[in-house]
């Protein structure tokens, strides 16, 4: 099992020397250069041409026009990757260019490795206007085993409102299954590292996601989702509510208990002190500043790595721990994800096909008060967990009721 994923990470690394140089910077701005160069001489030639020979044809010069596109189409391909609205005409583009390849490759957004990606996702522009029309969108990052079986579901959810969300999915990178083209998940794929539950790769995989929509600098929150997760409310209310919010919503509460303050390993001191120790739900919802904060975070990462071992749980710390650290004024401390803990063990409640049903849905939906941005509304959950995938077909079957979904 574990030699499986160490060869198929190797893979990964071997792919990045194959492909990687068609997206990287470098080579985009040589391509950059070249096609200045072919532009001066085109004015100097053009101008040349107007002036003496105006009463000749001019198909020398429509053919050189005709290569410049051409000759454009691995930069603007990277564009549309990393810039929602491309700055050139779309039809520019030789779409057959991008996906004639192996379906192994098509399914992945890119082939850039860990290394490549924090460190291009980590860079903030410095000129505060953008140059394309600026839309806020929210990124639904998907953290997987395999398939998505309620995958139907947020088909529904997001039709209608291309433009306000990215998808990234993070599957286990030895997940096959190709997804349909129709599909909103279609190509959404990131590539991906084996998670082992309890251990730092399980951040990595968190970091990994956000690193990826990162690139995309109209994201402006990020959610953490699995393949058991489902959407409470329409995508309107669900938009609004986070885009609106002034705080992020990551659970982070200090709890005294063995499995909290216990869990604290003196070591970190000083870096991190018991009192800066925090706890929480791994299923984040976060801004983009705090995202840059945590892709970037190498001082905190190496204590974690080094003294939170089973039964120190990473994910259940790391985040909490240095949000409360770093800007616990943007935290509402509580999470959006709703699951249900009231059965007392290690893991909590699964639903199955029987427990759907429009009462139960409205009862999490509406259950409780909280804060938001200093108010207080009934809305606290925007999703939930633990749906097995049995639940599709009565999920299906309420939610257009349930969620004003529109067809
Ligand atoms: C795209 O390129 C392929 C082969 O390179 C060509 O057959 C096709 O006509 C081109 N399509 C467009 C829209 O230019
Ligand atoms: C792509 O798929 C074709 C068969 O469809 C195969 O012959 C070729 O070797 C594959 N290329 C790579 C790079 O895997
Ligand atoms: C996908 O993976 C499974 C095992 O995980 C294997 O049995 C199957 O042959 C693979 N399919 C393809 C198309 O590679
Ligand atoms: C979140 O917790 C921190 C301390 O951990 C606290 O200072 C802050 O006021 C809390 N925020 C809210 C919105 O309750
Ligand atoms: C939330 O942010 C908006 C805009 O920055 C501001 O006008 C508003 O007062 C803030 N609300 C709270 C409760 O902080
Ligand atoms: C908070 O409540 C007040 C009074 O009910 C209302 O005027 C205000 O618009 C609310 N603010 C938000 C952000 O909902
Ligand atoms: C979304 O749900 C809200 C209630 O949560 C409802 O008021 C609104 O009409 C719905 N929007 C759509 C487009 O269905």
């Amino acid at each position: 099992m574990l030699q499986t994923s160490l060869f198929l990470i190797d893979t990964y690394t071997d792919m990045k020397t194959d492909h990687s140089t068609s997206l990287s910077f470098p080579n985009f701005f040589k391509t950059h250069l070249q096609l200045n160069l072919i532009f001066n001489f085109l004015f100097f030639f053009l101008g040349l041409s107007l002036g003496i020979i105006a009463t000749l044809y001019l198909t020398t010069i429509s053919y050189s026009l005709h290569d410049i596109p051409l000759s454009l189409s691995s930069p603007m391909l990277l564009q549309q990757q990393l810039i929602p609205t491309p700055l050139l005409s779309p039809s520019i583009i030789n779409e057959s260019s991008c996906d004639t390849s192996n379906v192994s490759k098509e399914v992945q957004l890119h082939n850039m490795v860990d290394e490549e990606i924090f460190w291009k996702a980590s860079m903030v522009p410095k000129i505060q206007t953008y140059p394309y029309k600026y839309v806020p969108k929210v990124a639904f990052m998907f953290l997987t085993m395999g398939p998505l079986p309620l995958a139907p579901l947020w088909e529904m959810f997001f039709k209608g409102y291309e433009g306000l969300y990215s998808i990234y999915v993070h599957p286990h990178p030895s997940f096959n299954e190709t997804v349909p083209e129709v599909s909103v998940f279609h190509g959404r794929r990131i590539p991906s590292k084996a998670v082992l539950w309890g251990t730092s790769s399980m951040i990595d995989a968190e970091r990994r996601l956000l690193a990826n929509a990162l690139l995309d600098f109209s994201n402006e929150r990020f959610v953490l989702l699995s393949e058991t997760c489902i959407p409470l409310f329409n995508f309107t209310t669900v938009y609004n509510y986070l885009i609106d919010s002034n705080h992020s919503f990551l659970g982070s509460f200090d709890d005294p208990r063995k499995e909290g303050r216990g869990r604290y390993n003196k070591e970190m001191w000083p870096m991190i002190s018991i009192s800066d120790w925090r706890k929480g739900s791994q299923w984040f919802e976060i801004n983009r500043n705090l995202a840059l904060e945590i892709i970037s975070d190498q001082k905190y990462y190496s204590v974690f790595q080094n003294y939170c071992n089973p039964p120190c749980y990473n994910d259940e710390h790391y985040l909490p721990t240095l949000i409360n650290i770093l800007s616990w004024e943007l935290n509402s401390n509580r999470s959006i994800t709703w699951v249900d803990w009231s059965r007392r063990g290690p893991h909590p409640r699964k639903f199955g096909r029987g427990d759907i049903n429009l009462e139960f849905l409205n009862q999490i939906r509406y259950s409780s008060n909280c804060a938001y941005n200093g108010n207080t509304t009934s809305v606290c959950f925007l999703f939930a967990r633990k749906f097995q995938p049995n639940t599709l077909d009565p999920l299906l079957q309420i939610a257009p009721a349930l969620l004003g979904f529109n067809f």
